[in-house]
């Protein structure tokens, strides 16, 4: 027999038990983006093109695309939010783009909203999209549409929903990725 079975090692009472340190709230702030920002954002989007189908990018986006697409958004008022941590960290963001280049289509918008794989699912992108509904009302957009992966986002489309957002079409098998066909689901709100 061993010794410590002899002898068991006496257990200190619970109050005088070291606890396990506090989990550290999820605390973020939300700002408009910055230019110094996009390196962090690509880096975000870069993880889902790569580990992804909730975006048909294939290929990672460059720096060079996204300050561009930066910039025109800017250019026509558009709001591009992030959410930052109390140390600085990117933790996710959110913008819209246009729908489509052509004239009459001026007031309607694509979202996109991509957080960091450990800050998803603590209410970040709810906080996000409230700010980035409001921020685009505030704009004089009035018709914003999500078109969402029809496998794999399904967060995604939830969270849509809880916003209001309708389901207004679905297109089987338009895209193809890691060997299989997928489709979207296009989900449209207004903001009256
Ligand atoms: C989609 C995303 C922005 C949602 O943000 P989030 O912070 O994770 O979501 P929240 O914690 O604010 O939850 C909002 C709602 O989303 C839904 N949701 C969140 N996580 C979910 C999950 N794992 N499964 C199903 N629904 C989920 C719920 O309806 C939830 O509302 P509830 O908490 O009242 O039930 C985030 O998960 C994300 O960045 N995912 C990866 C990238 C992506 O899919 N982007 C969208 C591309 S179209």
């Amino acid at each position: 027999m061993l010794e410590e079975e002899y002898n068991p090692p006496r257990e200190l009472p619970a109050h005088l038990r070291r606890r396990p340190a506090p989990e550290p709230a999820f605390a973020y702030s939300i700002r408009d983006a910055v230019e110094a920002d996009l390196p962090d954002i690509r880096e975000i989007y870069n993880h889902y093109i790569a580990n992804s189908t909730v975006t048909f990018d294939e290929d990672p986006q460059t720096l060079k695309e996204l300050r561009a697409k930066f910039r025109h958004n800017a250019k026509l008022g558009y709001p591009w939010l992030v959410a930052v941590s109390p140390s600085g960290q990117i933790l996710g963001y959110a913008n819209v783009s246009p729908w489509k280049q052509k004239a009459a289509y001026r007031f309607t918008v694509e979202n996109s909203i991509y957080l960091r794989a450990a800050s998803t699912g603590k209410g970040l992108g709810t906080a996000l999209m409230t700010e980035l509904l409001n921020r685009s009302k505030q704009a004089g957009i009035k018709e914003v549409i999500a078109v969402i992966a029809d496998k794999g986002a399904e967060s995604s489309i939830a969270m849509h929903k809880a916003f209001g957002f309708k389901e207004i079409g679905h297109m089987g098998k338009v895209g193809f990725k890691f060997g299989r066909w997928l489709g979207t689901v296009l989900m449209q709100k207004s903001l009256k």
